[in-house]
């Protein structure tokens, strides 16, 4: 098939080549630095941002300038979470979901059977990329109960309906600017949050984590694309969603789809022969802690260049995956 892989624009491209060949990097004067700041603030709408120099360290800041325990889902989120709360020592529980969703209902009855009152819930925009969760109910929930929303919104800086990342209803957004990300740098990440003590407890490991600036002049570009990029990958979502006959979080916003499979094994490598981009795989084999805790196959549509999702190569892609898995 004629897919595309996720690659940084054109013009961010060329913006990081020439923030790399300005002699006043060697020197450290670098206003990208500030500027992809400013702009991480507009976007998410919080007074504080860092720019770090991955998705992992963001979530490491954070989780150091917290004590535990934390709440994180049972599945569909991201599998760093675990390990990065082992790595600090801190302390962590997993809620029961519906398939990687947390409804606000679920979390208060979760709630009133912990002894300990946990610090924060820290859960991905969509659950497993594909199930948006009800950000500002659970953000409501957390609040009668004194703990801190930490949204992960890798998968939705940019949204046009101002649900997801959106800082008036959750405490500190993280997010991996890495690849394919929809602030897609291909390096990097943030955090930001009205807090400034989240930032403050962990100035020396956001120092050592920093961000190089062309980093920081790449994401500035990303930024600019992020609601374009998203909003396509939600509408191509959406169409894959309708049309094949059984997805999980069929009515959901997301940007990739997961099927249910009886043999994913057999399944995820047929569709790898027939739906790829660039030779670079797109499928996504589950039962996976990432994505779902179920016999699947996901289809990554968050991994294409948004200039690729057109009907005809949507149909293609539903057809492959009703020849293979139906
Ligand atoms: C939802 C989510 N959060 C965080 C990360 C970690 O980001 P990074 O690779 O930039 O450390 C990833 C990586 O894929 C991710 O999917």
């Amino acid at each position: 098939m004629n897919l595309q892989f996720k690659k940084p624009s054109s013009k961010t491209q060329k913006l990081m080549s020439k923030t790399a060949l300005n002699p006043k990097i060697a020197h450290r004067i670098a206003p990208e630095i500030t500027v992809a700041e400013e702009n991480v603030k507009k976007i998410t709408q919080h007074n504080h941002a860092k720019i770090v120099n991955s998705g992992n360290s963001a979530i490491m800041s954070v989780m150091n300038s917290i004590n535990g325990p934390f709440i994180f889902p049972d599945q569909g989120a991201w599998s760093g979470l675990k390990k990065i709360a082992n790595f600090l020592n801190q302390e962590y529980n997993l809620i029961p979901t519906e398939k990687g969703l947390i409804y606000p209902d679920l979390l208060e009855e979760y709630l009133n059977t912990q002894k300990v009152v946990p610090s924060a819930l820290f859960l991905t925009s969509f659950a497993g990329y594909t199930g948006e969760q009800p950000i500002k109910e659970l953000y409501d929930v957390c609040h009668q109960n004194g703990i801190l929303l930490i949204e992960d919104a890798s998968g939705s800086v940019g949204d046009v309906e101002k649900r997801l990342c959106n800082g008036t209803h959750t405490d500190v957004i993280i997010a991996s600017t890495g690849s394919p990300k929809i602030v897609n740098v291909g390096n990097g990440g943030f955090i930001s949050t009205n807090d400034p003590q989240i930032l403050q407890k962990s100035a020396f490991l956001l120092k050592m984590l920093r961000a190089d600036p062309i980093t920081c002049a790449g994401m500035v570009q990303e930024i600019k694309n992020a609601s374009s990029s998203l909003s396509k990958t939600i509408e191509a979502c959406n169409f894959l969603k309708k049309n094949i006959l059984t997805v999980f979080h069929k009515d959901k916003r997301g940007i990739n789809v997961i099927v249910p499979s009886r043999d994913p094994k057999t399944d995820s490598y047929k569709l790898r022969q027939l739906i790829n981009a660039d030779g670079k795989s797109i499928i996504t084999k589950c039962p996976l802690y990432d994505r779902v805790l179920e016999k699947a196959v996901c289809i990554e549509i968050k991994n294409l260049d948004a200039a690729c999702l057109n009907k005809n190569t949507l149909v293609e892609i539903k057809e492959h995956v009703h020849n293979i898995l139906f």
